[in-house]
């Protein structure tokens, strides 16, 4: 019997095909150092000026308690509440906003509040690898649910399918990691309307956790729906990580969908304080906080990343690639020339490009390019896919 606790160690076993693409990423890097790097969502270039300026104003203690413990802070509450419900349409209360580390710390809160040990969460295949361990660590099951072939669209049948007395969550990620895929709102509709049978047939309730970190990336003036809109039950999880791309600064939330019933509402806001603090003070640190208001119209340059996303896909379609077209995000998702992106992966890595093979998401056929690498990197890569689609297209 290992000393170690079960849970760390399903955590373990369901991040372990993503650790082992780090070490031997971290390892090819050292031979081969890259000349494009399109594997992880990471900045490539010196980090927002309006993002360093709210950090370095927002650091300078403005009275004694500046570094006190903080909560759910009344102003940046308030001023979320406010901003989300502009932009979701939705009539947001201060008290629905918890300030978590990140969307990853208002996924867990989620599942604090929601799961119990052996409860189901279905998540999207393909989708970010992080649900599983996650999952794990709360002793919760997760079940993966093909998205429909080529649209990547929520496939209702499979949805469920996958349902049993069980299944307590329903995750939506929109716009989607690895497609880019984003739901419309007949499409969340219909999904809402599967949710509110299945969960009268089980007899209770399925929730929806819309994991919308990239709600504000998205291309071709596309609109967004939130599941919040049309799902009562529905929690929603966001970070500033992506949209700022300064992952490594954790400010995120979790907000509760207004459109709830008071009681169940009123349970949730309720429950907030506790929860964070038994995640282990599950709160962004005191300038984070301050500098919120600060940050939140901030953005990086997302007709930038359209080009780039234009280029990489004229670029790739011409060598016979078969790409997806994102609607959001900064990802592109397609089928590995050959089919098999472990090679793929290895060939472009030979020649100093790094992508994300597939076999990370369970999709052992595809791969994906993270385009928040500069244009420099996906000039010096083009090489590198033509050489690759003619090797491997043999
Ligand atoms: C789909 C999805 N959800 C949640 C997260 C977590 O975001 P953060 O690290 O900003 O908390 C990520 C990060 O990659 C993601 O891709």
């Amino acid at each position: 019997m290992s000393m170690t606790a079960r849970r760390a160690n399903a955590a373990a076993h369901s991040i372990q095909k993503v650790e082992a693409f780090f070490t031997t990423y971290n390892a090819a890097v050292k031979e081969t150092p890259a000349v494009a790097d399109f594997t992880f969502g990471n900045p490539h270039e010196m980090p927002l000026p309006s993002v360093v300026n709210a950090l370095k104003t927002h650091a300078e203690p403005q009275s004694v308690d500046w570094f006190a413990y903080k909560t759910n802070e009344a102003d940046p509450c308030a001023f979320l509440a406010d901003a989300l419900s502009k932009e979701l349409g939705l009539p947001f209360e201060a008290e629905d906003i918890a300030l978590t580390k990140g969307a990853f710390g208002a996924i867990k809160m989620c599942f604090t509040m929601l799961l119990e040990p052996g409860d189901e969460c279905i998540v999207p295949l393909p989708g970010w690898f992080c649900y599983g361990p996650m999952l794990a660590a709360a002793d919760a099951k997760e079940v993966q649910v093909p998205l429909g072939p080529d649209s990547f669209d929520l496939d209702l049948e499979a949805i469920a399918n996958a349902i049993t007395p069980r299944t307590k969550i329903v995750v939506v990620n929109t716009p989607h990691n690895p497609t880019g895929r984003i739901y419309s709102r007949s499409d969340l509709q219909k999904l809402s309307d599967l949710l509110e049978v299945k969960s009268a047939e089980i007899g209770h309730r399925i929730w929806i956790l819309s994991d919308e970190p990239y709600r504000r990336i998205r291309f071709d003036g596309i609109g967004f729906t939130t599941p919040a809109a049309v799902y009562p039950h529905t929690l929603i999880d966001y970070s500033y990580g992506k949209i700022l791309l300064a992952p490594g600064l954790r400010l995120g939330y979790l907000a509760i969908s207004p459109t709830l019933p008071a009681a169940e509402r009123k349970e949730l806001q309720t429950l907030r304080f506790a929860v964070q603090m038994a995640d282990g003070w599950n709160v962004p640190d005191a300038p984070l906080i301050y500098a919120l208001p600060d940050l939140e119209n901030v953005s990086i340059d997302i007709a930038a990343l359209a080009n780039r996303r234009e280029r990489m896909l004229s670029a790739l379609g011409q060598w016979g690639y078969r790409m997806t077209k994102p609607e959001g995000t900064f990802y592109l998702w397609g089928r590995a020339p050959g089919g098999d992106s472990d090679a793929f992966a290895e060939c472009l890595q030979k020649r100093g490009v790094y992508v994300m093979p597939g076999t990370v998401f369970d999709r052992p056929t595809d791969f994906r390019i993270c385009l928040t690498a500069t244009d420099e990197m996906i000039e010096n890569a083009m090489p590198a896919f033509q050489a690759a689609a003619n090797l491997m297209l043999e």
